[in-house]
């Protein structure tokens, strides 16, 4: 029993018995196995995001948010607006309690350099049905390349519990020919 204290005090000088050793041998081994897995996997497969994070504040990022949204907008959906930037350009999305903000129109085969951020808590982006998974907090601007390689109407849900409207906390980003 682990609770009890052993009843030799100094167990650490103990001989190992064989079996125990070869699992230890076997787990550690597995352990490095993993471990390198993780770093080979980053490179060659290809469901791992390579992002980038900058610290910034909840002003500068609204900010940026707010100067995109003046200068692109292109029509408004419900009352947000759906923001049309130039092709190779910087965008801005922001989270906050419980909007995803503004609603982006990309271009396919163009890439953008997206960004992230949060204005209050912590956030999930989550791009569906591609399955694009980043968490989203205040005080970091996450930045990613993107290239969308399919048209269509693509939802972004929240996957990080943020309070009672949470489930609501739905944005879109559209890909146009
Ligand atoms: Cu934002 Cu859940």
């Amino acid at each position: 029993m682990a609770i009890a204290p052993p009843s030799e005090r100094i167990w650490w000088r103990e001989p190992i018995a064989r079996i125990e050793l070869i699992w230890i041998v076997i787990g550690f081994s597995w352990g490095l196995v993993m471990f390198f897995t993780m770093v080979f996997w980053h490179s060659v497969g290809e469901q791992n995001l390579s992002n980038e994070a900058y610290k910034t504040t909840p002003e500068k990022f609204q900010a940026k948010v707010t100067e995109m949204v003046e200068q692109y907008t292109v029509r408004d959906e419900a009352g947000i607006p759906v923001v049309r930037p130039p092709a190779g350009s910087d965008v801005y999305m922001l989270g906050r309690l419980w909007q995803w903000y503004p609603l982006l129109e990309l271009e396919k085969n163009q890439s953008y350099r997206l960004h992230l951020a949060s204005m209050d808590y912590q956030h999930g982006f989550s791009l569906q049905p591609v399955n694009l998974n980043i968490s989203v907090h205040p005080g970091y601007d996450m930045v990613m390349t993107i290239t969308p390689t399919d048209s269509g109407e693509f939802t972004i849900v929240c996957n990080e519990f943020c309070g009672i409207g949470h489930h609501l906390m739905i944005g879109k980003i559209f890909v146009v020919e």
